[in-house]
């Protein structure tokens, strides 16, 4: 999409938006937990592949496999049993997969996924990642191993992190609106209270996009964090080339699909009900950006946009048409 499209699509989106305030419609369920046949799943899985590589051939990556840092294979798990390689992508159902990455890796000793702590699955050193992997052997896995991503529609990602790490309560919230949202409050709001600057606990959504937005070198450290990057910089899908690519749209068809392809049937992935009013809660929190900064952003996550074909008109739930 060209730069001037773009803006017309945005703006477009924006008009649309004030005009039907109060007919905004929820996702749809039903698309949603329907669940497909594995060969209807696996059909989609190969359409999406091929729109990934499509993508990729129109806009090639600065890198290439050969001259790729070994750093960049950090989000890549490994599990040698079962042949699967999991590029995990935090805010995007990571805390299941990993959970019973845990159980096809022996960490843990029943099939109940959910009975696993999700700090657990988390903890550092629980997975063998493909960063520390010998060159020789990580090729090998690359050509012959199961490559599972699972993705998301880049906006709804980036509430997500937002609404889960500076809106917050957890422990885990605290930690980040203490390393990161005290500097952004000091960086981007006028006249903070000292309560503000001390606990960094009530940065808006508008500060997060500045923030996010704002090229310096002095933020860079924690600009390039996992839970905003973008997909495309965590998982590197036009050199990788990953054969089971999931969406959260689809999670549980693509997740059963996973499961069936490395033989692991036997563990249920959890049927979680999904949270109701995302498009809402999309339309709520973008709403508070002006135009040009919502382009900033979008130019931020084009690149996920594209390959993974996602729309921007999904961002608050309806049609352009
Ligand atoms: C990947 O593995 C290396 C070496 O074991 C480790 O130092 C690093 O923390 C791991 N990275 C992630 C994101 O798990
Ligand atoms: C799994 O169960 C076996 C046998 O009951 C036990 O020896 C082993 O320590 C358990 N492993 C873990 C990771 O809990
Ligand atoms: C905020 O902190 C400054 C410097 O520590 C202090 O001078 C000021 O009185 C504080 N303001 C409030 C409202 O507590
Ligand atoms: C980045 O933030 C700084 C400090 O708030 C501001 O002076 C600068 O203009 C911003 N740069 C961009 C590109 O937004
Ligand atoms: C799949 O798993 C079952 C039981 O765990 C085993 O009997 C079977 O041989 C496996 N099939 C393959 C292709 O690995």
């Amino acid at each position: 999409m060209r730069g001037s499209d773009v803006n017309l699509v945005l703006l477009s989106i924006l008009f649309t938006a004030r005009g039907h305030v109060g007919e905004i419609s929820q996702l749809n369920d039903n698309d949603l937990t329907v669940e497909h046949s594995l060969e209807l799943t696996q059909s989609m899985n190969l359409a999406r592949q091929e729109l990934i590589q499509e993508s990729c051939q129109r806009f090639p990556p600065k890198w290439s496999l050969e001259n790729l840092p070994d750093s960049q294979f950090e989000h890549i798990l490994v599990d040698e049993t079962h042949k699967l390689l999991y590029c995990y992508v935090p805010k995007v159902a990571c805390t299941n997969w990993k959970r019973i990455l845990m159980i096809l890796t022996g960490k843990w000793n029943d099939t109940d996924v959910l009975s696993i702590p999700a700090y657990l699955a988390h903890s550092p050193g629980m997975f063998r990642n493909l960063s520390s992997v010998p060159r020789p052997e990580r090729d090998y896995m690359l050509d012959s191993y199961h490559k599972m991503i699972i993705v998301r529609n880049p906006f709804e990602r980036l509430l997500s992190a937002y609404r889960n790490k500076l809106e917050g309560e957890t422990q885990s919230a605290k930690y980040f609106q203490d390393r990161v949202g005290r500097r952004i409050i000091k960086a981007f709001r006028e006249n903070p209270s000292n309560e503000s600057l001390e606990l960094g606990h009530d940065v808006t959504f508008r500060e997060f996009a500045l923030f996010l937005t704002n090229k310096s070198e002095e933020m860079a450290d924690v600009t390039n964090n996992e839970h905003w990057q973008p997909i495309t910089s965590l998982c590197h899908p036009c050199l990788i080339k990953y054969s089971l690519v999931g969406k959260y749209e689809t999670l549980l068809e693509d997740s059963l699909l996973t499961l069936h392809t490395i033989n692991a049937s036997h563990i249920q992935f959890p049927r979680l009900t999904r949270t109701s009013g995302t498009s809402e809660k999309l339309y709520r929190y973008f709403s508070q950006l002006e135009l040009p900064l919502i382009r900033k952003l979008y130019k931020l996550y084009w690149h996920d946009y594209a390959i993974f074909n996602y729309d921007l008109d999904n961002i608050v739930g309806f049609d352009l048409g």
